[in-house]
């Protein structure tokens, strides 16, 4: 599996955001397909994700602006998901499960290790941006405990060692 490395853009390009005719059309067509505007949110936020690779104050005033609500109220739906981004993300986010059938899996040591290895604690990125460690609760994939997930790909059954190779492949590129 090849993961892709996230494409974030700077802060200081996403300080005041106007969505060009491209993104406009493209909120618009997720819009058509719900029945309120404020239905649209969670959909038309991944979108934003998508091109800006996280959700800068710039991007919520831009997104509240379009769908008519207030700033307050999508900053709040920003900050209630682990799934959006509210500062610059590093290339890979390592979202490390944390609830119980991972736990009792070897998740625990999972946990221990990419921490010792990384250098990082949750919440935190390396030095040289490549990863970011961060907690969530159950990632709907417990059969196959323990479970991380790393930007869109979901990597299961993880020991130790497989993970030192996951990171390997990842750091190279590959
Ligand atoms: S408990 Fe980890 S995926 Fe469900």
């Amino acid at each position: 599996m090849t993961t892709c490395p996230l494409v974030v853009a700077p802060p200081e390009t996403t300080a005041n955001v106007t969505f060009d005719k491209t993104m406009d059309d493209r909120i618009g067509e997720v819009m058509r397909r719900y029945p309120t505007r404020r239905a649209a949110l969670l959909p038309v936020l991944w979108l934003c994700q998508e091109r800006f690779g996280w959700i800068s104050p710039g991007v919520i005033s831009a997104v509240a602006e379009r769908l008519g609500d207030s700033p307050a109220f999508v900053d709040g739906v920003v900050s209630f998901y682990t799934m959006y981004h509210t500062s610059p993300p590093a290339r890979y986010v390592l979202q490390v499960c944390t609830t119980l059938s991972c736990s009792v899996c070897g998740g625990r040591e999972l946990v221990e290790h990419l921490k010792a290895k990384l250098g990082v604690g949750f919440g935190e990125k390396t030095p040289d941006g490549s990863f970011q460690l961060v907690g969530v609760q159950c990632l709907g994939a417990c059969g196959n405990a323990p479970v991380i997930q790393v930007n869109d790909d979901y990597y299961e059954n993880l020991t130790p060692q497989r993970l030192d190779a996951m990171l390997d492949e990842l750091r190279e590129g590959r």
